[in-house]
């Protein structure tokens, strides 16, 4: 199959904006939205966006425009946040380990914070005591993601506030009188097995009864998607039936309306994503053959942090059946492998050389290692290809540095 971005051909938009390049595909990012608005049909969903995955502005306004909301993790992501025009109401801060002046910043600002420590929750009290609403992230000790560097819920994890505190967390906020709107939990990322959102789902809605105010139940993101072929993912259909069983029986024995909040980032921009790089040399070894491409771990770490498996292939020769085994490698001087042994059809140096489920924790994880310079990035929106980030320059390196007179 000739692999396009609505209609518009890899080598083209190689050659239009030059590479290293990110390209998105607007249409699947809607078309991932709809199914999760679709599997949750029957309740009051919030979807909110952890933009912590990819937060260009234009893939954020999309978002927007599409009735998702938004989660960001920093001050500097809310006012991105702000830039693509979300209103306060609908950006979520979750923070984690951060100092309280960032607290107070969005507190400042009216968006809506995930407290994950019992210190900050009284300092919270003590500070804002019942006129801010606040949320709390609970840590449900369920141990369950693509590989420990991406687990969140475990019992020796530092995000949240364990289970296992739920009485020192009602007696703060007993004694301020806070007010708390919601219940987080977050798992973590790449979780395939539904049973472990309905795990966590289980403990935090037992955990609710014991607060009278509740609006929200967030069960975080962690949607597993395919990054190739076969790949388990979290069946969506299945989960959305069996947590809106959950939340409808919740609801009815808690006596109220209750929002439930999901925060995916993977899920929505994964697979909009692909990257295009050139095969800078084709290098043969006794052993191996190298495709050596013009990016590296700077521009997409995910291989090399997290053993993470990328489809690769060659955009340049999509016709040719001839096939042979390569090493992509990166050009970083360090061992920055995209994919070992992979089959691609015959690669000749300058091709472009595509790498897939490219639009989550990839750009947004980028750095100038190497004194490289970060991509472009390019939306495909209505069969139109838009410039959505400028490549950088030898002045955004260079930019803040100070030299010493020696
Ligand atoms: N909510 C919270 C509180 C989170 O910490 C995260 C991700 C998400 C939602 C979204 O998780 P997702 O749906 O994207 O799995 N850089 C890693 C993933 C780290 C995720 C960090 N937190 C990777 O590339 O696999």
């Amino acid at each position: 199959m000739y692999y396009q971005i609505q209609g518009q051909g890899l080598s083209k938009l190689a050659t239009q904006f030059g590479t290293p390049l990110f390209v998105y595909d607007a249409a699947k990012i809607i078309e991932k939205i709809e199914s999760l608005k679709n599997a949750f049909s029957e309740i009051d969903l919030k979807i909110k966006y952890a933009c912590k995955a990819n937060t260009n502005i234009s893939i954020l306004k999309l978002m927007r425009l599409h009735g998702v909301e938004i989660d960001v993790v920093s001050p500097e992501e809310l006012k991105i946040a702000k830039l693509a025009g979300f209103e306060p109401k609908q950006i979520t801060f979750t923070p984690s380990g951060v100092d309280f002046e960032e607290i107070a910043f969005a507190v400042s600002e009216g968006v809506i914070i995930n407290l994950d420590n019992l210190d900050v929750l009284a300092q919270f009290g003590q500070t804002f005591g019942n006129s801010v609403p606040c949320m709390i992230r609970i840590k449900p000790h369920v141990a369950a993601g693509g590989n420990p560097k991406i687990m969140t819920a475990q019992p020796d994890s530092k995000f949240g506030i364990s289970i296992h505190q739920a009485d020192q967390i009602l007696e703060i906020v007993e004694q301020f009188n806070i007010n708390v709107k919601g219940l987080h939990q977050h798992t973590g990322s790449d979780i395939k097995e539904a049973t472990a959102f309905a795990t966590a789902a289980t403990a935090i809605y037992e955990l609710a009864f014991r607060f009278n105010d509740l609006e929200i139940i967030d069960l975080g993101g962690g949607f597993k998607v395919a990054y190739k072929e076969g790949d388990i993912t979290t069946d969506m259909t299945a989960l959305g039936e069996v947590l809106t069983q959950k939340h409808k029986e919740f609801i009815q024995q808690y006596g109220r309306e209750i929002q439930l909040w999901f925060e995916p980032g993977k899920y929505l921009v994964s697979e909009c994503g692909t990257f295009l790089a050139s095969a800078n040399v084709v290098k043969q070894d006794p052993i191996k053959t190298f495709v050596g491409l013009n990016s590296g771990q700077n521009h997409l770490i995910r291989p090399m942090f997290y053993d993470a498996f990328h489809e690769i292939f060659n955009a340049s020769n999509q016709d040719n059946s001839q096939q042979e085994m390569y090493n992509i490698v990166g050009y970083i001087c360090e061992t920055d492998t995209f994919g070992t042994d992979r089959m691609l059809n015959t690669v000749q140096k300058g091709d472009i050389i595509a790498i897939k489920n490219a639009g989550a924790y990839c750009y947004s994880m980028a750095s100038n290692y190497n004194s490289r310079f970060r991509p472009a990035e390019v939306l495909v929106l209505n069969d139109v290809a838009h410039l959505i980030r400028k490549r950088e320059t030898f002045e955004d390196i260079i930019k803040n540095q100070l030299e010493v007179d020696m």
